[in-house]
């Protein structure tokens, strides 16, 4: 530990799952000056060993369970397709190493619960890519409500509209497509930042949701889920999540809009990214390669970020960085933790759950619950 209070601890990292959020953090990572060993797993050996090749990594293998046993390693990012989250981390826990796992942590709420029980036996310090939070918006939103500049908290209000290209994408690498509802894929996300910000105190007693099914029913999910949430205290939460939006729709994944509103003030963000149009001639690139037939796009509105001169940039970086820094230096972060993934998990199940009994679900409801019945 040096003089200001930091440790040094060099990073031995495992990247499991080498796709867009994979090279996304492997490229910080490899530019990070406390990482001192990478190995890189993927199950599509060719995309996996590609970016083993571009990070300069020290190791590569298809099996996770290999790398993750490997002595070099200390932390790992888990950034595979939704259903193998709860694997990888049961190998990084039996590995004793410091966790970066995707959203959601686990598409099994039971599973999920153990997950969370075993991380913190082994003190495994699990945080979940809750990426929204390292936003400077979100940051701002949480100290402002925090310190009680609006009072005490009564109502909020939170509207999520996302292009449908983000169900198409997530829904057509994952075989079981049962619990990949919007709400436990991307809704998440908006849920996440929006008790995040109310803060622990706000316990959610009631979600009351409906859902409906009808443009993306053929690749297996819902188009959009509303709900309302009432919390201990009497204060209300709605929020509604549509992922049908055309393709054609300018916003590359999320627009949200927020309202949030207390005894003594106000605070509404319009996150929709309507503040950057660029339209032309020329169709869209996105940021998955391809030219789609779209001409008007709002810029910024890739969540993870954008690469720009070869470089990332936005609040993938920031929290990946973040994270290493955490990892290295011991500072604190806002990550979410393993304790917040599985909240958010068990909250985006009850509002499915809800929907598909069209009755409100007490909460806290228990994971047998949801698994049984959802
Ligand atoms: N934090 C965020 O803001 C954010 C943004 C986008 C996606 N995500 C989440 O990140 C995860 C990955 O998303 P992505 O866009 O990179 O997906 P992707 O499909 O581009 O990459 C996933 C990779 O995991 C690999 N993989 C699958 N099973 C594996 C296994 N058992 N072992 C090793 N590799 C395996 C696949 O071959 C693929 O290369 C998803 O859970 C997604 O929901 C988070």
């Amino acid at each position: 530990m040096n003089a200001r209070g930091l440790e040094k601890n060099p990073i031995g990292l495992a990247i499991v799952g080498c796709g867009k959020v994979g090279r996304i953090r492997g490229r910080c990572a490899a530019e990070y000056p406390g990482t001192e060993w990478i190995g890189c797993c993927d199950v599509d050996e060719k995309r996996g060993k590609q970016l083993a090749e571009d990070l300069g990594a020290d190791f590569f293998t298809t099996d996770y369970r290999e790398l993750l046993a490997r002595s070099e390693v200390n932390a790992a990012v888990l950034a595979t397709d939704e259903n193998e989250h709860a694997g990888t981390l049961w190998a990084a826990i039996e590995g004793g190493h410091k966790i970066l796992v995707e959203k959601p942590l686990a598409t099994n709420a039971v599973e999920s619960a153990k997950i969370v029980e075993a991380a913190e036996k082994a003190g495994s310090d699990l945080l979940v890519g809750y990426t929204q939070r390292f936003r400077r918006r979100w940051l701002i939103a949480k100290e402002q409500v925090s310190s009680g500049q609006l009072g005490d908290i009564t109502s909020a209000t939170t509207r999520a509209f996302l292009n449908r290209m983000v169900g198409i994408t997530r829904l057509e690498v994952n075989e079981d497509r049962s619990k990949l509802s919007p709400m436990v894929i991307s809704g998440t996300h908006a849920l996440d930042v929006i008790f995040w910000v109310l803060g622990e105190e706000k316990k959610p007693v009631e979600v009351y949701a409906r859902s409906v099914e009808k443009t993306l029913t053929g690749i297996g999910t819902k188009d959009a889920t509303f709900s309302i949430f009432t919390f201990e205290d009497g204060t209300l939460w709605s929020m509604s999540c549509c992922w049908s939006l055309p393709v054609v729709w300018p916003a590359s994944t999320y627009s949200l809009e927020v309202g949030i509103v207390g005894t003594e003030g106000v605070l509404t963000i319009d996150d929709t990214h309507r503040d950057m149009v660029m339209a032309s001639e020329k169709p869209w690139q996105t940021h998955r390669g391809r030219r789609d037939e779209k001409y008007v796009t709002f810029l910024g509105s890739y969540p993870s970020g954008d690469m720009v001169d070869g470089q990332f940039w936005g609040p993938m970086r920031e929290e990946i960085n973040s994270w290493l820094a955490r990892l290295y230096t011991g500072v604190k972060t806002p990550h979410a933790t393993g304790a917040d993934g599985h909240r958010n998990l068990m909250m985006t199940m009850a509002c499915d759950l809800s929907a598909k009994r069209k009755k409100p679900v007490a909460l806290p409801v228990s994971p047998e619950e949801i698994e049984e019945d959802l």
